[in-house]
């Protein structure tokens, strides 16, 4: 493997525990994720405490697994990419303290990754990003629309005043009597029912690209006990499909309007809600007539997992963010502070 750069990137920002080797940037060699999904359902959400537990457990057999899988030892590897931040501080430390040992006993140099930039780094493994672009960010923790003029450079131009659009789909989705995670199970009864309800469109401010869906979610909630409390019958269908309607219809018109205001045609978009249909639809049909070049990972490259860390982490290879054996996990981590000029 002459000339080739091999970065081992580890996640366990939250529920899944993930090790991938990304050879250049580009190509995956392995993308183990270990997910605890199972595990986290019968709370109807993430537990901190059980999360960081399976973390331990699972590392390092998914450490030998991803190397195993991309037929490397650690001696093969130039450098250990590790989620820095965002995300549950006890899961952050198992992933950070497992590439710092092995970063130590192999000496390599560790680099630190904003989970976000990860995400946005997920379009790069099936397609080179063009800048300048603009990324919008849809997952469970963060809703933010990004300007990107160069790699490793991020501007948030708007972010969720409120929930996120992932938080806000599982609960409705728990309302509905949907079990954890419920964004998925929505977005496929959405695909079955019709838009009765006429939810609001949270358009905030004209000019502003800040996302608010609190209100749309106690709306959704609101109508449904309601219509409980009077013994109506409520179709669960038409619901998912009037709440879908309404959070894609101003996801897609903000992120039109930000690609028109700083006249930028490409427009990636990144996280676990990116594999939601109705949006990938509507993205897809208003980008053609708007004449913007969409990317969108595919599903398995949309949810948490560590080829997007090493995708990120090999330009901060390159770029020689390293970090030393001081590094600590950040729940709560800045990416326009990560951001490189
Ligand atoms: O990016 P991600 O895997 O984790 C975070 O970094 O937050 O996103 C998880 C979120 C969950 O809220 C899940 O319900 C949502 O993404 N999600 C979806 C879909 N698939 C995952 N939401 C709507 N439609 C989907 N198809
Ligand atoms: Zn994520």
């Amino acid at each position: 493997m002459n000339n080739e750069t091999l970065i081992l990137a580890v996640e366990s920002s939250c529920d899944e525990t993930s090790i991938s080797v990304i050879q250049n940037g580009t190509t995956i060699l392995s993308n183990i994720v270990l997910s605890q999904i199972d595990s986290h359902k019968r709370f109807g959400g993430v537990v901190p405490e059980v999360a960081s537990r399976h973390h331990v457990e699972g590392i390092t057999t998914t450490i030998d697994e991803a190397l195993k899988d991309a037929d490397v030892t650690m001696e093969d590897i130039h450098a250990v990419a590790v989620t820095q931040g965002p995300g549950l501080i006890g899961a952050l430390l198992v992933g950070i303290n497992a590439a710092k040992a092995l970063a130590f006993a192999y000496d390599k140099p560790l680099i630190p990754v904003h989970h976000i930039a990860g995400h946005i780094y997920a379009n790069h493994l099936e397609e080179p990003l063009q800048f300048p672009l603009i990324a919008l960010i849809v997952s469970g923790g963060h809703t933010e629309l990004i300007y990107m003029k160069d790699h490793l450079n991020f501007e948030i131009i708007g972010e969720t005043r409120d929930d996120a659009v992932g938080e806000a789909y599982d609960k409705v989705a728990r309302t509905i009597g949907l079990s954890y995670p419920g964004g998925p199970q929505v977005d496929k009864l959405a695909a079955t029912g019709n838009d009765t309800y006429d939810f609001p469109r949270v358009w905030l401010d004209k000019e502003s690209y800040d996302f608010s869906f609190s209100g749309l979610k106690s709306a959704v909630i609101n109508k449904l006990h309601n219509q409980r409390q009077k013994q109506q019958e409520i179709n669960i269908a038409d619901v998912a499909t009037s709440f879908q309607n309404s959070v894609v219809e101003v996801l897609v018109g903000k992120a039109l309007q930000a690609c028109a205001d700083y006249n930028v045609s490409d427009l990636i978009v990144a996280g676990g809600v990116a594999s939601n249909k109705g949006l990938r639809t509507a993205l897809t049909e208003q980008c053609e007539q708007q004449d913007i070049k969409l990317s969108i990972p595919s599903v398995k490259l949309c949810t948490d997992n560590a080829a997007m860390i090493g995708a990120a982490g090999h330009y901060l290879y390159l770029e020689n963010k390293y970090a030393d054996m001081t590094l600590n996990g950040n729940s709560s981590l800045d990416i326009e502070m990560f951001s490189i000029e």
